[in-house]
């Protein structure tokens, strides 16, 4: 596979960015017992939406999904991160490039936060610099967020964060629960529609 632009490519996936509040991080093996334990506290609310999170991970569940990171890491087909609080270290959430298209280049950014951590705009946080990143040292064309029609807040980040509603996909994907899902397919391909969800949260 090539090089994208600017010498971007496989293997140069972010390891670590650096957000207000947020470091984003690649896992590592190390951090196997730190991510099953976020996963199990947020299950349910992670079981509603994410088809990763059919069933309960076990230790060595998540010693693989770390294991996978590197790998797919490194190979440029993915890029997973952990969410952590850059003042404690503490795991909030995870958030990432599931996909990656270097032909393109396109990257598609996921995210969920931690239950007992979301409504402090920390995925929209995470987002933004995932999405930052992708254009200025990724050479991103595209950058896409993939969202069950039903999941407002995921939808509310998107909108947050200026993403355009380029269509619905509608019953493309039967979901881990066996329901038929439309999926809202939102983009930017111009960075400069990016919003900045720490400028939008200042009160006027
Ligand atoms: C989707 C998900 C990450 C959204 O979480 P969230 O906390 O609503 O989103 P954010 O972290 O961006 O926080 C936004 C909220 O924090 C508030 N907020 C507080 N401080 C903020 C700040 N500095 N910046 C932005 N928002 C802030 C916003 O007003 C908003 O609150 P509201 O929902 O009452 O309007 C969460 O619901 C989740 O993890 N769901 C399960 C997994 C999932 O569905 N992932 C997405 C799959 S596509």
């Amino acid at each position: 596979m090539s090089a994208g632009p600017g010498g971007a490519g496989p293997g140069r996936l972010p390891a670590r960015l650096d957000t207000p509040r947020l470091v984003l991080r690649a896992p590592v093996p190390l951090d196997a017992a730190m991510v099953n334990e976020a996963v199990l506290d947020s299950f349910e609310a992670l079981n509603a939406w994410m088809v990763w999170a059919a069933e309960r991970p076990s230790l060595a569940d998540s010693r693989a999904f770390c294991r996978e990171a590197v790998r797919s890491r490194a190979a440029g087909t993915a890029g997973p991160m952990l969410m952590l609080d850059a003042a404690d270290g503490a795991m909030v959430g995870a958030t990432g490039y599931p996909r990656v298209d270097w032909r393109v280049p396109a990257f598609e950014v996921g995210y969920w936060c931690r239950t007992g951590c979301t409504g402090r705009g920390y995925a929209s946080e995470a987002a933004w610099a995932l999405t930052r990143a992708a254009f200025d040292t990724l050479g991103a064309r595209r950058v896409e967020l993939r969202i069950d029609a039903r999941n407002h807040p995921s939808i509310a980040v998107a909108e947050r964060l200026g993403f355009e509603l380029e269509g619905i996909l509608r019953r493309d994907v039967r979901d881990h629960h066996g329901v038929l899902r439309d999926t809202r397919v939102y983009a930017l391909i111009d960075p400069a529609g990016l919003v900045d969800p720490t400028a939008a949260a200042q009160p006027r």
